[in-house]
């Protein structure tokens, strides 16, 4: 039985320094619990591993929050989430505005009141800029309502139990209106230094962290604005049982459904 006083925590990698220097694993880890901004911007080049490392945090959190609801948009129909494809709550190119649309209306009901329910929802949106992108190429009144949608879920979501993980290689101007990058309490750069990336993202820190350089799955963790981290993201030892996991988090149904 859960209560408001348990507290659920994530584990996103390892200290990159404490592996490097004493071949140690100290998990960083962040509080779920709805006290604490867990909204989630993960950014990097292609290849740095974003991917890799969002399948890992659903494998995780669907873990840490046995009573949640993760839904899983892939923009891009990336084959490392061929094992997904036929889950209810996945996503993907098009579809993947259903994601959103799914849990923004979750959002609106359990602010107007019609839903009182508090059990954790969860949006991963792997590309978001390219959807974004795509978007407004097309239809810019369309990408306006979109990205309304996705500032509403960072604004309220945190005490209405409802998250969004963003991933996208760099968040430009174009696809993060106004500030809306302070919205998220985890931000997240794997891989090789982007200076342009640093400063969108990290402009207090961006010096201290330009010196340094980073591999696939190694990056620089940023925890409520202020707490600056090295990460590793470790090899997943039982890739099979990852799968497995993503799989059923994303097939099975809510508290108030079962
Ligand atoms: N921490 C890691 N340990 C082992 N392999 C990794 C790790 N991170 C990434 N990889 C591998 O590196 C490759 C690239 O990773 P991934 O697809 O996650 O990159 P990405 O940042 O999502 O790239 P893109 O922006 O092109 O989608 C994949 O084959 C993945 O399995
Ligand atoms: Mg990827």
């Amino acid at each position: 039985m859960m209560t408001n006083f348990d507290v659920h925590y994530l584990t996103l990698g390892c200290n990159l320094d404490t592996w490097n220097n004493h071949g140690k694993k100290e998990a960083i880890s962040i509080d779920l619990s709805p006290q604490n901004n867990s909204h989630m911007l993960l950014c990097g080049m292609s290849g740095s591993g974003k991917s890799y490392m969002e399948q890992a945090i659903l494998a995780k959190l669907s873990l840490a929050e046995p009573d949640g609801e993760i839904f899983f948009a892939d923009y891009k129909g990336d084959d490392s989430f061929l094992h997904l494809r036929n889950c209810s709550r996945y996503y993907s190119y098009l579809d993947s505005l259903c994601a959103l649309d799914a849990v923004h209306s979750k959002l609106l009901m359990r602010q107007s009141g019609e839903d009182t329910t508090r059990n954790p929802v969860t949006l991963i949106f792997d590309e978001y800029m390219a959807a974004v992108l795509n978007l407004l190429a097309q239809d810019k009144k369309n990408a306006a309502a979109v990205m309304g949608k996705v500032s509403e879920i960072l604004l309220l979501g945190r005490s209405l139990s409802v998250r969004f993980i963003c991933v996208c290689q760099r968040p430009d101007a174009l696809a993060f209106p106004a500030g809306s990058r302070l919205n998220y309490g985890i931000v997240c750069v794997l891989g090789a230094a982007v200076r342009s990336i640093y400063e969108m993202l990290l402009p207090d820190f961006r010096e201290e962290v330009q010196g340094r350089q980073f591999g696939r799955g190694e990056g620089v963790v940023l925890l409520q604005g202020s707490e600056l981290r090295y990460i590793k993201v470790p090899t997943v030892q039982d890739s099979r049982r990852m799968k497995e996991l993503c799989a059923a988090a994303l097939s099975r149904r809510p508290p108030r459904e079962a």
